[in-house]
């Protein structure tokens, strides 16, 4: 464009004004070129002070992609979607891919923990334990077999949110752990809802997309009816596929092979803890669960009924154990899976006697047939947990019962919203 305007000044001088080109036409271009140029000056400076400012500054964020070191772009002032695309594409090593503190946190060391199921027996106990070590905690629960009361307590405070989601459908909350509870548990409830496999998929694309630490709570269920005893992690179980357990038994195995396939494909970090049998206060008081079923049996004065001859073991562990277990799997730098559970053994009838002495004395036993597929026995293996984790369940069954006990009486006679409080 200037160089037009150049050209049409130049022929419009050469028509308009030939004679004083005849005369001295040199001086005249010079003063034209030199007026130009110095009209030009102050573009030109503009000019080199934002190439030098694209040259010198801008590269250093730029060439962060190619490096695959995504932790250096984290403190950085990047939108969020923008920070999410860099970490899914770039972020192979997640431990350095966090996403960063919400504005809201109090500290660097204030962790932001998701658990899922949190409204549950075993959840809501351990946002009990998050909420007091002074983590910002996110519980999503769709109240299928979990209860608002459970975690009313935490209702206001502000390292608290309580959000009613189903994890069958995708969420997205920047977090730095998940814990995974949320899963029917008990056979009166798991057939209906089976949430194992889609709900897990959907929890480890979220921590995949921020970077968060995953822990599945998977069961011994994945042992089946064992023909190893007691059940070690090596032990690959046996499980009917097809039975009326098998939506809840194959779908914590397809969940725990999910967790495994995203640890090894995606990188993400992954934990997975294969819970016994765990009771205590807050338990859903009518899900077919036998501690819950014994207890609420007898406190109703009702007979305790026990399920075939009696004779398959059980072992039963608090679930203040069970907490500080997943809390040392979760901190802690091994994936699993570990066995978490007593390995103190019980056959049912003694399990009955234990519940006779502890509420009622005169309490009847019915037998009934037993279900299909129940397992014979389950015991766990714990040396692997007491070896790395430095854990084991210290709550012996006549220590714990009493608890629980205490908390049925008060939801089943009480005033049940009180219950909660109990633990
Ligand atoms: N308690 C045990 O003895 C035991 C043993 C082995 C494994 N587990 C596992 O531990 C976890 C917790 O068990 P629990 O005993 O606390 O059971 P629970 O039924 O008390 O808790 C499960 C929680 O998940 C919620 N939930 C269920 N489906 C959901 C969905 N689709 N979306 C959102 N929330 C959903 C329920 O409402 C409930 O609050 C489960 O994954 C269970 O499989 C428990």
């Amino acid at each position: 464009m200037s160089s037009e305007l150049i050209h049409r000044n130049q022929t419009r001088d050469q028509t308009t004004d030939s004679s004083s080109h005849r005369d001295n036409p040199l001086p005249r271009t010079r003063t034209n070129i030199i007026n130009m140029l110095l009209n030009r000056v102050p573009f030109l400076l503009i000019g080199i002070a934002i190439s030098t400012f694209f040259f010198h500054y801008l590269p250093s964020r730029s060439t962060l992609p190619q490096h695959h070191d995504s932790s250096s772009f984290v403190g950085t002032e990047l939108t969020l979607p923008t920070r999410r695309v860099l970490l899914e594409e770039h972020g192979r090593d997640e431990r350095k891919r966090r996403v960063p503190l919400a504005v809201g946190l109090k500290s660097k060391r204030q962790k932001r923990v998701l658990v899922t199921g949190g409204a549950g027996f075993v959840g809501s106990h351990l946002v009990d334990r998050l909420i007091e070590r002074g983590d910002n905690v996110i519980v999503i629960d769709n109240y299928f077999t979990g209860r608002k009361e459970n975690v009313v307590h935490h209702i206001g405070n502000p390292n608290f949110e309580l959000i009613r989601h189903d994890v069958v459908e995708p969420i997205l909350l920047e977090v730095d752990q998940i814990y995974h509870l949320a899963c029917p548990a008990s056979p009166v409830h798991y057939k209906f809802n089976p949430t194992n496999v889609v709900g897990t998929l959907n929890m480890l694309g979220l921590a995949k997309r921020v970077g968060a630490r995953f822990l599945l709570t998977s069961t011994s269920e994945v042992y089946g009816d064992p023909l190893q005893h007691p059940q070690a992690e090596t032990y690959w179980g046996n499980v009917n596929p097809i039975g009326v357990r098998s939506c809840y038994d194959e779908g914590k195995r397809v969940a725990e092979t999910l967790a495994m396939d995203y640890h090894r494909g995606a990188g993400i970090e992954v934990r997975i803890a294969r819970i016994f049998n765990t009771y205590g206060p807050r338990m859903c008081i009518d899900d077919g669960r036998v501690v819950s079923n014994f207890v609420a049996q007898a406190l109703r004065k009702d007979p305790l009924t026990v399920y075939g001859d009696g004779k398959q073991t059980r072992s039963f562990q608090f679930v203040s154990d069970l907490v500080e277990g997943l809390m040392r799997l979760m901190e802690g730098e091994h994936v699993g899976p570990f066995n978490l559970g007593n390995p103190g053994e019980f056959t049912m009838l003694e399990l009955a006697q234990v519940v006779q002495e502890t509420i009622d004395p005169n309490a009847k036993i019915e037998f009934r047939a037993n279900t299909e597929d129940d397992p014979h026995k389950r015991k766990p293996d714990i040396s692997k947990a007491k070896e790395l984790l430095g854990w084991q369940p210290s709550v012996s069954l006549r220590e714990g019962l009493p608890l629980m006990v205490a908390d049925f009486k008060q939801r089943l006679f009480g005033d049940g919203d009180k219950g909660a409080a109990a633990a």
